[in-house]
């Protein structure tokens, strides 16, 4: 039996909720396909400030590091509105990014077929989507320095956020965004503000070096972000890869999460580089929602994208492709059911809690995979 190390970072909010509904996915698979998963569980966000006043500790970033692959649910909550800035939620969710070097972000947005009624869009244009936004992680507006609010002296303050961009991290995001777009449709849209940011035109030349000397066969385009989030409002399906820095890709892949029907439908993986000697990545996988403070505690949140995340660990940290297509289908099949958390909820369909949902979605699993 092959031993796979899953770090569980549950969190705030419904992060509890839909951790429990993954974890019977990997109890399924443990029992029935003698998958070897083992789990260790941590704390993060306000849990870990609650137990010992840090967004995460030392010890739990070290166990991060050593595990094959992260889990993390949602951290934040009107709680900790107040807490000092270093050591808010959120700040523990930054740093797992940062000390890992997960730069690369990737965030599908694939429409289901029974879904498409539920997107704020018009169905005929969101049926069939599948977009993959490629978001930089670990760089730009979100860890430049420097980053502070200073005292002008005259009863004012200045407030700093700094965009910084270094050639190599644009390259490796390009050049990642590019190698999954050879998998899909082979094009890509890069988006930036060079219009009015000098780090957007550097983004701009970068990428486009880096396409001409490397990715020469993908298609390679250019938007402005602003007229880039209009254009995924107004005809989605014209991209296939979009890639773009941490500040825009947090926008923008929202935005596509609602083209999807619900922010409780997208998942992510964000990736390091992979080790020259041993070929593995330091990965972690986490929904691309929050933790929905207005409907914790209920069982009533949406466990899918959780689910989809964990797909993409399957997928991605264990090349164990057919379980991760068999859980992606699973989720469709559910669908396809007319079982509905309440934030995709439609007429005709049957409304379901949390657990309800991830049981649901584990008995197709085992269906498909004849377990
Ligand atoms: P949110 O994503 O938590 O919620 C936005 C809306 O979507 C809410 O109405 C919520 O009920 C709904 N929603 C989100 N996930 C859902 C699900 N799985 N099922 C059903 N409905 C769902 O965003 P917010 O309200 O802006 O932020 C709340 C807190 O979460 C803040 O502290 C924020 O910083 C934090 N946050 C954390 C992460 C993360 O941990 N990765 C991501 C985004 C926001
Ligand atoms: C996300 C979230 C995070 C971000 C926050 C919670 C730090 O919004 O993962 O999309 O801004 O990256
Ligand atoms: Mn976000």
């Amino acid at each position: 039996m092959s031993h796979r190390k899953l770090f569980l970072l549950p969190g705030d909010g419904i992060g509890p909720e839909i951790t429990e509904e993954f974890v019977k996915v990997i109890s399924l698979l443990n029992d029935k396909a003698s998958a070897g998963f083992e789990i260790e569980r941590g704390l993060v966000g306000g849990a870990a400030y609650d137990a010992h006043g840090k967004a995460i500790s030392d010890d739990d970033m070290a166990r991060a590091m050593a595990a094959d692959a992260v889990m993390f649910a949602a951290v934040g909550g009107p709680k900790w509105d107040n807490v000092a800035y270093d050591v808010r939620p959120e700040a523990g969710l930054l740093r797992l990014r940062k000390d890992l070097e997960l730069f690369a972000n990737l965030r599908p947005a694939i429409c289901y077929a029974a879904l498409a009624a539920s997107s704020s869009l018009k169905p005929e244009l969101v049926e069939g989507l599948d977009i993959l936004i490629v978001r930089e992680l670990t760089g730009g507006v979100y860890f430049g320095e420097p980053k502070e609010i200073i005292d002008l002296g005259n009863g004012q303050q200045r407030a700093i956020d700094t965009q910084v961009y270094d050639t190599y991290e644009i390259e490796r995001i390009a050049a990642v965004a590019f190698e999954l777009a050879r998998t899909r449709d082979n094009r890509v849209c890069s988006m930036e503000k060079r219009n009015v940011m000098k780090s957007g035109l550097f983004w701009n030349q970068v990428v486009t070096r880096v396409h001409k000397e490397k990715f020469a066969d993908v298609e390679l385009s250019h938007m402005l972000a602003d007229a880039g989030g209009m254009q995924l409002v107004r005809a989605p399906k014209q991209f296939d890869v979009i890639v773009t820095d941490n500040l825009f890709g947090d926008m923008l892949s929202d935005v596509a999460a609602m083209l999807t029907g619900s922010l409780g439908m997208l998942p992510s993986a964000s990736l390091g580089a992979e080790d020259a000697v041993t070929g593995k990545r330091k990965a972690m996988y986490e929904p691309v929602h929050g933790s929905a403070p207005d409907i914790a505690g209920q069982g009533v949140a949406n466990p899918l994208a959780m689910l989809a995340s964990f797909a993409m660990c399957l997928r991605y940290s264990f090349n164990m492709i057919e379980e991760a297509e068999a859980l992606d289908a699973a989720i469709a099949k559910v669908l396809d059911d007319g079982l509905r958390t309440g934030d995709i909820m439609a007429p005709g369909c049957r409304k379901v809690g949390t657990s309800e949902m991830g049981d649901a979605v584990v008995a197709a699993f085992a269906a498909t995979l004849g377990v």
